[in-house]
């Protein structure tokens, strides 16, 4: 009667990892349950989403070939593209259709972003790039854009060609505090990404000893157009979600990423921790803190049990 904070399935979105060339779902070893999707098993997967409740999901892509400048994100023919046309054929807007916007999954080097002959990624030769992949993903049926790569001035340059090829109506959901995280290796399995060199993300993620960095770059993307924003990852993160929270009134996302999923099935599967109530428990946690929904790899699993009413 008195608890303050309720996780239900419609605090949830799933992400989802498509790839291209697959008739057949792909396990994923470091992300125990979540797979890579074929075509047809997401279109399935993403049907018994909706039914048990949750609103969202959120699209990565594999395509078949990489290149330099990441080029099958703006494909309309590219892997997310066709994955989005056949969800909203199927779904219309019964569930909200959000596409990562990055081109990490789909560049030879694994950056997110056009490399320099300095080996250094060109924030602003990049911005093109984003541009390009939003209208595609606008023109393919997303609800929602979600810029992930974390450079300058993105959130602008997406805003302003959706509005020049007449998407007014797409919203953008801005990774505005991205940490350069170590909890990412899973996802980079998911999506077959390695970083060339040993490199690392510390040049346009930011570092994780700043918390009032993390509000600026939440000010800059609102400035810019944002429509909502994220805090990523989620658990070791909980301090900026509330700052975040008191902060702005738009709806605000917490990313609960790979690494915090595999390392709660791990001790799940080691018979460590009780891998059910700790799952309710962190997102509870996450809600508590301040986020109005979550990106969770738990959301199917999850939306089950409280259908079942097996949930607190
Ligand atoms: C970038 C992107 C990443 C994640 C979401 N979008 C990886 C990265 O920044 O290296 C990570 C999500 C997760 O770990 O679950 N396209």
């Amino acid at each position: 009667m008195v608890a303050e904070t309720r996780i239900s399935a419609d605090d949830l979105v799933a992400p989802l990892f498509v790839r291209e060339g697959i008739d057949e779902p792909v396990p994923i070893d470091s992300l125990p349950g979540v797979v890579q999707h074929s075509q047809g098993s997401l279109r399935a997967e993403v049907e018994r989403l909706a039914g048990l409740g949750v609103p969202g999901i959120i699209l990565f892509g594999i395509p078949e070939h990489k290149d330099d400048e990441g080029s099958e994100a703006w494909n309309p023919d590219g892997v997310v593209q066709v994955a989005l046309r056949n969800l909203r054929a199927d779904l219309g807007d019964d569930v909200v259709l959000m596409a990562d916007l990055c081109v990490d999954e789909y560049t030879s080097h694994g950056h997110c972003g056009i490399v320099g002959d300095d080996g250094r990624v060109d924030n602003d030769a990049t911005l093109d790039l984003y541009a390009q992949a939003a209208v595609a993903q606008a023109a393919a049926g997303a609800h929602i854009t979600a810029p992930s790569g974390m450079m300058d001035g993105q959130v602008f340059a997406i805003r302003e060609a959706l509005d020049e090829e007449e998407f007014v109506d797409v919203s953008i959901l801005a990774y505005a505090a991205k940490y350069a995280s170590s909890f990412y290796g899973p996802f980079r399995d998911a999506v077959d990404v390695t970083i060339a060199d040993g490199g690392n993300r510390n040049g346009y993620q930011q570092d994780w000893r700043n918390a009032r960095e993390a509000m600026e770059e939440i000010r800059f993307d609102l400035s810019e157009g944002a429509d909502m924003i994220m805090v990523k990852p989620a658990v070791a993160y909980l301090d900026i979600l509330t700052r975040a929270r008191m902060e702005v009134d738009v709806p605000l996302a917490a990313y609960h990423v790979s690494g915090e999923y595999a390392m709660l099935k791990a001790a799940a599967q080691n018979g460590w921790i009780d891998g059910d109530v700790a799952a309710i428990e962190t997102l509870t946690a996450i809600k508590r803190a301040g986020a109005d929904f979550i990106l969770t790899y738990l959301a199917g699993e999850v939306a089950e049990r409280l259908k079942s009413g097996g949930a607190l």
